[in-house]
């Protein structure tokens, strides 16, 4: 089977408050974005990797993608991360037309291992039709209403956190975007659960954290790499 990886680039990375769009942020010396790609490359089984850029970045991912020797298409993202996962996927059955997996992974998660990667290839290829990565919820987790206040204390036994890559057969993932165009959500795997289809979890990893904030790009110089 064809494995495509669409990389969600485009955001600005405001939580972090950086000058320069959040991918093109330097983690131990390298760029996010170089980071994150060359982990898809690095786990064996991506075919192709297809880049959704802030537009006005387009050419300097692409310079520094080419200059750190990883090889990725790069195209325009769009104004929230589900337009930018659409516009790479539209990119990726253009450039890669016998793809049959699609995995999407968060730029920003720049240091997932590859096993998490391959793991979740593997769940596709052995019959899935969508698959995510999760962690169990550590802290316990409130619900509150729009005053702050305690409503509810869900059971956290059966709370994941959802990491990235996601992976998907391509045939679900395009069902998905045919349905909900307009959809905003942060998750791809939302809109395939939404058309009913089953979704499975394989084990996640604390190392594939998103970079988010100034704190968690701290932790990523002093852990990671
Ligand atoms: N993303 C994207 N296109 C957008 C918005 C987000 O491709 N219009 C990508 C980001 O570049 C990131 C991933 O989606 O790799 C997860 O989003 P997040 O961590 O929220 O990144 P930002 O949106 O850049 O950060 P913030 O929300 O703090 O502005
Ligand atoms: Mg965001």
């Amino acid at each position: 089977m064809s494995v495509v990886a669409l990389v969600p680039a485009a955001g600005r990375g405001e939580r972090l408050g950086s000058s320069v769009p959040k991918a093109l942020v330097l983690v131990r010396g390298e760029p996010m974005l170089v980071h994150a790609v060359r982990g898809l490359l690095s786990a064996g089984c991506v075919r192709r990797v297809v880049v959704a850029a802030p537009e006005a970045e387009v050419h300097t991912a692409t310079a520094v993608l080419s200059a750190a020797g990883v090889d990725a298409l790069v195209v325009s993202g769009g104004q929230c991360r589900t337009q930018s996962v659409h516009l790479a996927l539209r990119a990726a059955m253009a450039d890669a037309p016998d793809t049959t997996v699609v995995l999407v992974h968060d730029a920003a998660r720049a240091f997932t291992p590859p096993s998490v990667i391959s793991a979740v290839v593997e769940a596709v290829q052995n019959g899935a039709p969508a698959v995510v990565p999760v962690l169990p919820v550590t802290d316990t987790v409130k619900r509150v209403d729009s005053t702050g206040a305690v409503v509810a204390t869900p059971d956290r036994s059966d709370l994941r956190i959802v990491q990235t890559p996601q992976g998907f057969r391509l045939d679900v993932l395009c069902r998905a975007f045919e349905a909900y165009p307009n959809d905003t959500t942060t998750d791809d795997a939302g809109l395939v659960e939404r058309l009913g289809v089953p979704i499975i979890t394989v084990p996640g990893h604390p190392n594939a954290l998103k970079i988010t904030t100034p704190f968690d790009l701290a932790v990523a110089e002093a852990v990671f790499g």
